[in-house]
């Protein structure tokens, strides 16, 4: 920048008085080096120690954990934020995202709402072997599906399936505690009453605020139950939230959910640009995915050899995150989801698949590395972490 444009700068004189003070001073920048991150650090730890306070059932297949940090005070987070447990299961060391379903006013804890996935590692160890007073580390919150009033609209309509309802709750529970005039409309889409995580809180909370709608939706309504059943079709997203011109969309549940959604949102016309969606891991089936070649089953046997040293066998439809980690070895991972790029590695040599809008920097691409939370081995690779 020229320099007399840089003198118009607000606050110019006062940093150029303050650099030649200290040159007279002869003051040591060294002195204080590493202050910055010291403060960075207490705002953004990459791991935090957290001890399991209380567990509370929420229903037949849910659980609410609340986390508190074993020293000090929990860094900040934005409602709709997630973390990223570490666990050791005793055969695997490995993390999973989970949303934080608490408030970011309630300073003391976080909650996480755990839903079992049938052969699921880590919800099945959670829900059956952690117990109070167990510990567990974390990432730092992480994420960035939140509501931001500088460009979402006031109104924003959450369509949530299965545990995807969890950071909805944080949501509005923040909106609710700092009296933002803000509405909020949650449809929730549930197979069944007994499905349906924070079921009566969220009623209790939609009659009590009138910033806040509630409108759960069953597969299998209660008998007696008034409002509409099936899916969240577009038909029943208009019936229940109005027109959605001038509103922001807010998207989270299973992979399922969100094909079938999007699609209904396109029939409405709905912009891309008003559609905030969460991430919610990893393809189970990749074989099923866009793209996959038709010539492999995900079944075939591959040999993945690491840094030049580690060689193991895995199979082609599982990702080289959970091959790595069923052979030992830790990946730095946070969203296992192919968006943050935390696992990146480098491929030296052999094809991978990656998922349609998996989100690599041109950088990456260009130097040949890849997430590896989403890539499957389609041959035998070379890679370097
Ligand atoms: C941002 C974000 C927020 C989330 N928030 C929540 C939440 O609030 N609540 C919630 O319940 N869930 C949440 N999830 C989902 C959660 O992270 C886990 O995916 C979920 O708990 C299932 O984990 P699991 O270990 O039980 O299942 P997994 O064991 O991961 O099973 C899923 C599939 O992964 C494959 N797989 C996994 N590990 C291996 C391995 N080592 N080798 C071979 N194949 C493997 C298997 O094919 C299996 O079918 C969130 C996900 C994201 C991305
Ligand atoms: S862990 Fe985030 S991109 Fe792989």
């Amino acid at each position: 920048m020229k320099r007399e444009l840089m003198e118009q700068l607000e606050g110019y004189a006062d940093v150029t008085a303050e650099i030649e003070n200290s040159l007279k001073s002869g003051t040591d920048f060294n002195e204080h080096e590493g202050e910055v991150f010291r403060y960075v650090n207490a705002i953004h730890p990459s791991l935090v120690e957290l001890k399991v306070a209380e567990i509370i059932e929420e229903t037949h297949v849910t659980k609410t954990l609340r986390l508190k940090p074993v020293e000090g005070i929990l860094p900040p987070f934005q409602a709709g934020q997630y973390i990223a447990l570490h666990v050791d299961t005793g055969k695997i060391k490995t993390s999973r995202p989970y949303s934080i379903s608490s408030s970011p006013t309630e300073k003391s804890y976080w909650d996480i709402t755990v839903q079992r996935v049938e052969q699921g590692l880590v919800s099945n160890f959670l829900l059956d072997e952690i117990t109070p007073g167990n510990r567990l580390f974390s990432s730092g919150p992480q994420g960035v599906f939140c509501y931001n009033p500088l460009i979402h609209d006031d109104t924003i309509v959450c369509l949530a399936g299965g545990s995807g309802v969890t950071p909805f709750l944080s949501m509005i529970r923040n909106t609710i505690a700092r009296g933002l005039n803000q509405k909020i409309i949650l449809l929730y889409g549930a197979k069944e009453i007994r499905d349906a995580i924070f079921f009566e809180v969220l009623s209790e909370l939609s009659v009590v605020n009138e910033n806040i709608d509630f409108f759960p939706v069953f597969e299998n309504p209660p008998e007696g139950f008034k409002g509409p059943s099936g899916y969240l079709t577009a038909d029943i997203i208009t019936r229940l939230a109005g027109n959605l011109k001038d509103r922001t969309l807010f998207v989270c549940g299973p992979q399922a959910m969100y094909d079938f959604i999007l699609e209904q949102l396109s029939t409405l016309n709905v912009p891309g640009r008003k559609i905030r969606r969460e991430m919610y891991g990893a393809p189970a089936q990749p074989w099923n995915c866009e793209g996959w070649p038709s010539e492999i089953s995900g079944d075939e046997t591959v040999t993945i050899r690491v840094n030049g040293e580690k060689s193991f066998t895995s199979r082609s439809g599982i990702s080289l995150m959970n091959a790595m980690e069923n052979n030992g070895l830790l990946v730095p991972a946070v969203c296992r989801s192919g968006e943050c790029s935390m696992c990146r590695v480098k491929l030296l040599e052999g094809k991978v698949f990656q998922p349609k809008g998996t989100l690599l920097r041109k950088s990456d691409r260009m130097f040949g590395f890849i997430h590896s939370c989403v890539s499957y081995p389609l041959t035998d690779l070379e890679i370097r972490t």
